[in-house]
This record gives C-alpha cells, structure tokens and sequence, in this order.
C-alpha cells in the first residue's frame, strides 16, 4: 500500500471518542471490506452475548457466575438494585477510608499518621492496582508512598521489608485477595505480619483486607474480622480477579495514593457506552476483538506485542498478559472441542524496545501484530528543546511513528491506540476497551474467558509438591545423622498401601532430588547434602547440628 493509501485508510478505519481522548486506528492492519462482510453475523452475535452478559446472564459457566465488572462503572445497570447499591457503598466506603487515613482520622497503632502503603496480592488483585499506580502515580507528591509484594519470594520479601525498615509504625497494610486462600498471598501477609511482631507492633491496626465477605470462603475475610482489621472492602464473586480493577481490589490503592477515582470510573464508564455500538466499524472493542480473530486466523496465529511510547504505561503489556491470556488460553471450546486457544503477549515500551527486540519485529519472524500506544501530551512541565525546536517527546512521537511505517513497508501490522494523555480517565478507558475486546474475541472463538482451569492446577500440583516436602523432612527427622540416597527417601516414604494403591517410589525420586537440594541450600532448614556424579546416589541427612 501506498502511504496515500495508508491515511486514506487512517481515515476511514480510526474510531475516535473525544470524550475521553481516545482514538484507535485500525488502518495498519490489511483486513479487507470481505473480512468485514464474512464476520459481520459472527460479531453481531458477540455484541449481543455481551449485552446479556451486561443483563446479569449466567456468563460464565463453569464457575455457573454472572460476570459483571461492567456495572462496577454503572450500578444503574446491574440487574438488581441489591447489587447496585453494594457497589456504590463500596465506592463510598473506599473514599471514606482514604480521607480519613489522609486526614488522620485513623492513625497507625503508634499514633502517627499513615504515610506508607504496603499492597499484597497476586494476579488479578495486583496487576491492576500496579498497572495503575505507575500510570498515575508521582513518588514525590502522591499522598500515600506504595510498594507491593505478589510473590512467595524470601528475598523479594525481604527486598520490599528493607525499603520499610523503622516505617513500618507509619505504614498501612493492604491485602487483596477474592477467594482469601491463595498461597502467594497470604505467606505474604504472614511474613509481612511477623515483621510487625518483631517490630512490636499490632499488625491488626495497620492493616485492611479486600476479599469476599463470606467467612467459609475466604481465610482472609475470617482472619480480618477475629482480629479486629481496620476495615474490610468487598470482592463479589461476579467480579473476576483480572477484571477487577474498577472494584476495590483497583480502587482502594488507587484512592489511597490520592488518584481521581471518580474520573477512573467515568472514563471506563464512557468507553463501555462507546464499544457497546452495535455497528462494529465504529465500536472499537469489537474492531480489536476482530482484528486479532483476523490476524491470527481465530487460533491466535499471531502474538500480540504492546508497544506504548510512555513510561507511565510499561505496566500495561504486564497487565494485559494476564487480561487476555488468562482468559483467552483455554484447552477446550464451550462445546468441549480440543483447541487450545489463546494469544501470545509481550512488550514493554518505546522506544526502549527499539534497542531490544524490535529488531526481530522488523526483519525477523512475522509471527505478530503489534498494539502502539501513543500519548500526545508529553509532560505538565515546561518543555525542553533538545536541538532547535525539537523536544525528546518529539523524538518518542518520531520514534513511534518511523517503527510503524518501518513496520508495514515490510507487511508487519500494528494498531494504535492514540491517549490525549494519562489521567485516571483513559487509564479507565483503556482497562475497559480491552476487558470488552477480550469478551468479544473469546465470543468469536467460543470459549468461557472468565475460568481460569489452568490456574487451579498449578495450584494443586503446588500443594502436593508441599505435601511430598513434609513427608521427606518427617522421614529425615524421624532417622537423624544417617545419610539417605534420593533412592532410598523415595522408596522411605511410601507406604506399603500406597505401592498396592499403584503409587511407584521411582515416579517420587526426581521430585525427591529438587526439594532436598532446596533444602540443603538453606541451612536453617538442617538438611545436609552429600554429593554424587550420580544424581539418584545424592543422599541429604537430617543434622542438628548444622547451624
Ligand atoms: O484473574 C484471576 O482470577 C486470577 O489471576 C486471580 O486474581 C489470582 O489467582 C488471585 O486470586 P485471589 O484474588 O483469589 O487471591
């Protein structure tokens, strides 16, 4: 395509909303008006699934849960007045606590006023809350200074406890997570909660859950209420963690480092009134939603790269692996068809990418398409002109720009979406262009993009790796001071019954190997390695005396 042709596309397939300052240009994608034609019944039918899904449908399936992250931005819309009202007392509840912990109506247990913000949680009751905080986030005036932990990491733990040592008595606890069971979570607000006790201080009194409110569901609900937190905000099981950034999972933090909320929820609130146009030419959502059907041939062909030219949105390709590839990367279609779907996504920023992998973009594999988000406004400070007339923002602009034309001179397709700046509003706009895109899309390719089966066993295989830990210590424990080969611990730790239940030691000892090297490596743990060329003849022992 000529570049004449390229703007006249430009001008016929860019969607704009200036109630937002959001444009979203299709043009550099070589979809044809056939495309259009082939898929205008099958993304009419998505429009309207989603319609349902907005009416308080059974959306999702599996879990047999509405999903309703929509009515989040619009109570009015929700199907009951019930819900409706919940989600508005929250919203409030949520303002109310900050003002009062940025006034000092709550103090910290020692009296002072809160000045620091600890968030624990992982996946979906993070990634927002993070994507968020860097976007709209200033570490000198925001009124809260945050830092997060999403990780069963000692040393990612103690990385963040540093950064707080003498703070903590003026540091507030925040730990988010839906079903309160999660592991990474709450070892997290375990170790964070033991710092405090060495600390001398009531972890109690600096901390605040986000969860469901049902005490036989969530740990974290039950935990929060005996122990007297300072507060517990609401997660309904018809909100999703990875489309939760408009409830409180997204909205205490963000409140709680002084960002305009409200106008977070307007701005996801009028592009949920824009991509829900039913003529699919004009309605974004559905345009990605197609595109990336088109693109990747409805299989996910082609992986999608997130390119936003500000720092301020590095956290958004993070945040979006997750928003569509945990709902989109499914084994099985609804109608229970082998497919395993799903699309790839990866990226960071421009033009830092430039100077990394960008390289393979332009001369390497096509096997992608790439999502560019440019930001027109380039700072509130006074403008710095790096050669006559020139600034760097001019150079990120150009940079963008020269990628792209790059780009398609060489039959590699992008999007852009154009922000006329970062502000709560296109943030909000952003997260609900692309939770709606994601719904659609998993329409096309008919799948449930609210499960998240692949989640819950790594969760299981987890748990029974901590199980085999504790029959291998128990063993080592019960026969100190004598060396045991990984042969002899696994053949050790089944039973009689269990080898007549069909259970093998050899299937054991690989696993046998890797959580005793683990062991071994920590001292405190008392199990000592003795080395062999041969790994099955490696043998640990249990010792006292090793510390
Ligand atoms: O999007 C999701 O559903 C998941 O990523 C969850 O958010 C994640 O597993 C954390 O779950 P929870 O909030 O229950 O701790």
């Amino acid at each position: 395509m000529t570049k004449e042709q390229l703007f006249k596309r430009y001008q016929t397939y860019c969607v704009k909303n200036d109630e937002i300052g959001v444009s979203v240009d299709f043009s550099r994608i070589c979809f044809t008006d056939e495309f259009m034609d082939k898929t205008r019944l099958k993304i009419q039918r998505a429009l309207k699934f989603m319609a349902q899904l907005e009416k308080g449908d059974i959306a999702n399936p599996s879990e047999n849960r509405m999903v309703g992250h929509y009515w989040l931005r619009n109570p009015d819309i929700a199907p009951d007045r019930s819900i409706a009202a919940e989600i508005s007392d929250t919203v409030n509840k949520v303002k109310q606590f900050a003002a009062k912990i940025h006034n000092g109506e709550i103090l910290s247990s020692t009296g002072k006023p809160f000045k620091n913000l600890l968030v624990m949680g992982i996946g979906g009751s993070i990634l927002g809350p993070q994507f968020v905080s860097n976007a709209l986030g200033n570490p000198v005036s925001d009124k809260m200074k945050v830092y997060f932990i999403d990780n069963t990491d000692p040393d990612g733990y103690e990385r963040i406890l540093h950064l707080l040592d003498n703070q903590l008595d003026t540091t507030l606890c925040v730990v988010i997570s839906k079903s309160g069971k999660t592991i990474e979570t709450r070892n997290a607000m375990l170790e964070v909660e033991n710092r405090f006790k060495s600390n001398n201080l009531p972890f109690a009194k600096h901390s605040v859950a986000t969860t469901q409110m049902v005490e036989d569901k969530s740990d974290l609900f039950k935990k929060a209420k005996n122990e007297g937190w300072l507060e517990v905000f609401p997660m309904w099981d018809w909100v999703g963690g990875r489309t939760s950034e408009t409830s409180a999972v997204g909205l205490l933090p963000a409140a709680l480092q002084g960002f305009n909320i409200d106008r977070l929820l307007e701005g996801a609130m009028v592009c949920d009134e824009w991509t829900r146009s039913k003529e699919a030419k004009t309605n974004p959502a559905a345009m990605l939603a197609l595109m990336w059907f088109y693109t990747g041939k409805g299989k996910g062909e082609k992986n999608m790269v997130i390119l936003p030219y500000k720092d301020r949105l590095e956290l958004f390709s993070r945040y979006l692996q997750q928003l569509v590839m945990e709902s989109l990367g499914k084994e099985y279609n609804l109608a229970g068809r082998l497919v395993n779907q799903g699309i790839t996504v990866y990226g960071n920023k421009g033009s830092t990418d430039q100077h990394a992998y960008i390289q393979q973009l332009r001369d390497g594999r096509n096997d992608f398409f790439v999502t560019f988000i440019e930001v027109l406004k380039d700072r509130d400070e006074e403008e710095f002109y790096v050669e006559n007339d020139v600034t760097s923002g001019d150079y990120l602009t150009g940079f963008y720009l020269g990628t792209r034309q790059a780009l398609i001179e060489k039959g590699r397709e992008s999007i852009t979406i154009t922000l006329k700046q970062v502000c709560p509003c296109t943030v909000g706009a952003l997260i609900a262009l692309f939770e709606r895109a994601v719904g659609l899309y998993a329409h096309l390719i008919n799948i449930n993009a609210y499960d998240q089966p692949g989640v819950e066993a790594g969760k299981k295989a987890a748990a029974e790796i901590i199980n085999l830990q504790k029959r291998i210590t128990g063993f080592l424990t019960a026969n100190p001071e004598k060396p045991f080969t990984v042969v002899e611990i696994a053949e050790g730790i089944v039973s009689a019954e269990e080898k007549s239940n069909g259970v093998k030691p050899e299937d054991l000892q690989e696993n046998v190997y890797h959580i005793c090297s683990h062991l071994s490596a920590n001292k405190q743990r008392k199990i000592e390695r003795t080395d062999s060329v041969i790994l099955s003849a490696t043998a640990f022992k249990y010792s006292e005396y090793i510390i």
